[in-house]
């Protein structure tokens, strides 16, 4: 069914819902990764200049109840910063006194709604709590493409009493790169899956096997895969009980032709605290842990990038939190920044964050806003936001 774009909507002296993903991360008060809010800009500024009166509004983090620490004051100053005039902070997302700041918001003008998850009724989904977010606003837009995995009042709820409804940029250019993967996507296409756990990415290896020509495993989730060939992996994170699925997922890869390529060798040490142990290994002792793919590993993956037509990214090679078990993530990354003709497209969360700041990765075709909203597309779930736009 098909969504449309903010593009398509009559904006002027309109009130617009816009349902943001601000939940960016924070230490003491300040934000340290503004890509989210960035990302939204274009959105926002383009509502503005149409002449519509901007209602922002946006979860942060899981708050059990109302707390400051999770006030979305630091995105109303970012914002204000950001857009050239001052963003206002509304008290609370619903209630009579945000009720009148909606109503007084002139047209050309932005306002923050405070944290929807002060209100349990959000990740509910209440219905009472979804009429009251529309109550005073005639349009929603919908630019939160990093919570479109979560049927919440904001980005499902809500459309039951708003119909005039759209996809911001953002939201429509997460769509557009992600259905590059999933519709028609152009081959040679490779896959490259990390992070610590095969269990959150079993619904990804099964949904990709059919559509891919190469996965290539790094992460501790490799040692799962590589326990299961039967190979000594020492210390390193195993997940037992998932060692008889990685096998199934390897004669599955078999069976449709896929090649599944693991680290052949690997940065090891004696425990996560890099120190004198830490050393490129081919075969793991028995007293260490692999924490990041070997050189000759990068090299490997690095061939099989070549001449790719689509690359999918998904979790960190390593452990890249830590300098130096960073390397294979970056050199990897580099490397397929670096490739030519390629769609090249990276998830969110751990991977978008690994990549971020270093200049190469401007040269992706895609950096996703959304971590779990990303796995779940590519695991070929409906993300109920996305849903909740169709007309
Ligand atoms: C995210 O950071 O993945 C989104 O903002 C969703 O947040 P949630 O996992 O707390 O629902």
């Amino acid at each position: 069914m098909p969504i449309r774009s903010i593009k398509q909507l009559a904006l002027n002296g309109k009130k617009v819902l816009v349902r943001c993903d601000f939940n960016v991360p924070l230490e003491a008060g300040r934000i340290t990764d503004a890509n989210r809010i960035d990302a939204s800009l274009d959105t926002i500024r383009y509502l503005l200049a149409e002449g519509a009166a901007a209602v922002l509004c946006s979860h942060l983090g899981r708050p059990k109840e109302r707390t400051t620490d999770l006030s979305l004051k630091p995105v109303a100053e970012y914002l204000s910063q950001a857009l050239g005039h001052k963003v206002t902070l509304a008290p609370d997302c619903i209630g009579d006194i945000t009720g009148r700041m909606v109503v007084d918001l002139a047209p050309g003008h932005a306002l923050l709604l405070e944290n929807l998850r002060f209100h349990p009724e959000e990740e509910a989904n209440d219905r009472d709590f979804a009429h009251e977010l529309a109550r005073g606003k005639q349009v929603y837009v919908n630019d939160a493409f990093g919570t479109a995995h979560r049927a919440h009042a904001s980005t499902a709820g809500v459309t039951r009493f708003i119909t005039e409804r759209a996809a911001g940029f953002l939201m429509l250019r997460e769509l557009e790169a992600l259905r590059a993967l999933t519709e028609n996507p152009a081959h040679p296409y490779v896959a490259i899956l990390g992070g610590a756990k095969v269990s959150d990415k079993i619904g990804v290896i099964r949904n990709l096997i059919a559509k891919v020509d190469a996965i290539l495993i790094g992460g501790a989730m490799a040692y799962t895969f590589l326990r299961a060939q039967g190979e000594n992996v020492g210390k390193s994170r195993v997940e037992e009980d998932k060692i008889d699925l990685a096998r199934e997922l390897l004669a599955a890869a078999v069976k449709h032709n896929v090649a599944i390529v693991l680290p052949i060798d690997h940065v090891v040490a004696e425990s996560i605290e890099p120190g004198p142990t830490v050393a490129i290994a081919r075969e793991i002792p028995a007293d260490r842990m692999g924490l990041d793919i070997g050189p000759a590993t990068v090299a490997e993956f690095v061939e099989r990038l070549r001449g790719a037509k689509t690359v999918v990214w998904n979790g960190p090679l390593g452990l890249f939190e830590t300098p130096e078990f960073a390397h294979g993530t970056l050199a990897v990354g580099e490397a397929l920044a670096n490739l030519d003709g390629v769609m090249s497209v990276i998830g969110g969360g751990d991977t978008a964050a690994a990549v971020a700041g270093h200049p190469w990765a401007a040269r992706f075709s895609h950096i996703s806003t959304g971590g779990g909203a990303t796995l779940e597309y590519l695991e070929g779930i409906e993300l109920p936001g996305v849903k909740a736009l169709e007309v």
